[in-house]
């Protein structure tokens, strides 16, 4: 059978949410166990130094989300589990890349527009003010991820799209200049999954600062749980489920029956007190045993590094051979 190649990378800043879990882990996961899909799943370590400057910060993060995925199941044989920094080749490629990409193309990037977008707003003389290469160039950085394994699909958030559409350009101008076989990557948005609200109403967002994380301890979640906003509605008074972060967060974990049920007692007039220590009951008999793992493998940090690298081993077996191709390809090659 041929298997259909499936990437996707995780920028490694801050610690992983229930909105990241829902939107993206669990999906993931559950994929990975197809047997028609060959999964590829990194930290996109090279692409956190974008967006923070606290070294600390950046190598707590790649360990943490590394330890939830490990504490959810993912299993690493089935699945190439990476580093993006372990695989220097992607670097290389990026460079390649690079060289074959119109300038005009990242112009268009949104977060490179959002950002000079502010600085115009803040009457900035530089409209560029602030910006890094490192920002204007990441559509580049993240085309190389993906060209580099042959990913068909890419799993990703809606704001990621327009990255997967320049990486598509990119890879078809490689191959109409050098004639090499750039697979076309797509975007697979899942429009069921992708947004879970966060403490304040908005979406569960670490800009927001909203979020409620997969693994803190049980008196944090509780502390959190009860810190959601609700309308002011009594005890006795019905209520509407479907405006509801509580109802939300609930039926996303929850089945068509639990969630059916949950919304009988809306409706009922059940107070919030109580619907919030139920969501606290419910989420906590779900995450208590990944937590209890996920504590574990915290602990046992040359654990996780060996995971990481057995992943680096097999993403680096398939990576040099085909960037050794398209050095040739690009007439980067010896002379005998
Ligand atoms: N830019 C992605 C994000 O912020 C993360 C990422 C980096 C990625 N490289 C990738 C996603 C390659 C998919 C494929 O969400």
């Amino acid at each position: 059978m041929t298997k259909t190649k499936v990437l996707t990378g995780i920028t490694t800043t801050g610690t992983p949410h229930l909105g990241n879990y829902l939107g993206a882990i669990k999906p993931a996961i559950e994929e990975s166990w197809r047997d028609d899909i060959q999964s590829y799943y990194f930290l996109a370590d090279y692409h956190s130094l974008i967006k923070g400057r606290d070294p600390k910060r950046i190598h707590q993060s790649s360990l943490e989300i590394a330890a939830t995925w490990l504490a959810l199941g993912l299993d690493t044989d089935r699945v190439t589990f990476y580093r993006q920094s372990d695989v220097p080749e992607i670097m290389e490629l990026n460079w390649i890349i690079g060289c074959m990409t119109a300038k005009g193309l990242m112009n268009r990037a949104h977060a490179y527009k959002a950002a000079v977008q502010d600085n115009v707003e803040n009457e900035q003389n530089d409209p560029d003010f602030g910006i890094t290469m490192g920002l204007f160039s990441y559509p580049v950085l993240m085309a190389a991820d993906i060209l580099m394994f042959g990913a068909k699909k890419v799993p990703v958030g809606q704001d990621q799209v327009q990255h997967l559409e320049m990486a598509r350009d990119i890879a078809k101008r490689m191959n109409h200049h050098y004639k090499t076989k750039f697979v076309l990557p797509e975007a697979i948005v899942d429009e069921n999954t992708s947004v879970l609200n966060g403490l304040d109403g908005r979406k569960m967002s670490k800009s927001y600062d909203n979020t409620i994380p997969m693994f803190v301890p049980e008196k944090k979640l509780l502390k959190l749980i009860r810190k959601i906003k609700t309308n002011s509605l009594e005890p006795g008074e019905p209520k509407d489920p479907s405006t509801c972060t509580l109802f939300q967060i609930f039926s996303a974990f929850a089945t068509e029956e639990e969630a059916l049920a949950k919304k009988a007692q809306y409706e009922a007039g059940a107070g919030w007190g109580d619907l919030k220590n139920e969501l606290f009951e419910y989420l906590n008999e779900k995450l208590k045993e990944p937590r209890e793992r996920y504590n574990e493998l915290l602990q046992d940090p040359a654990f996780i590094e060996a995971e990481l690298r057995k992943g680096a081993e097999k993403a680096r077996a398939e990576a040099a051979p085909f960037l050794r191709h398209i050095r040739q390809a690009v007439g980067i090659k010896g002379f005998v």
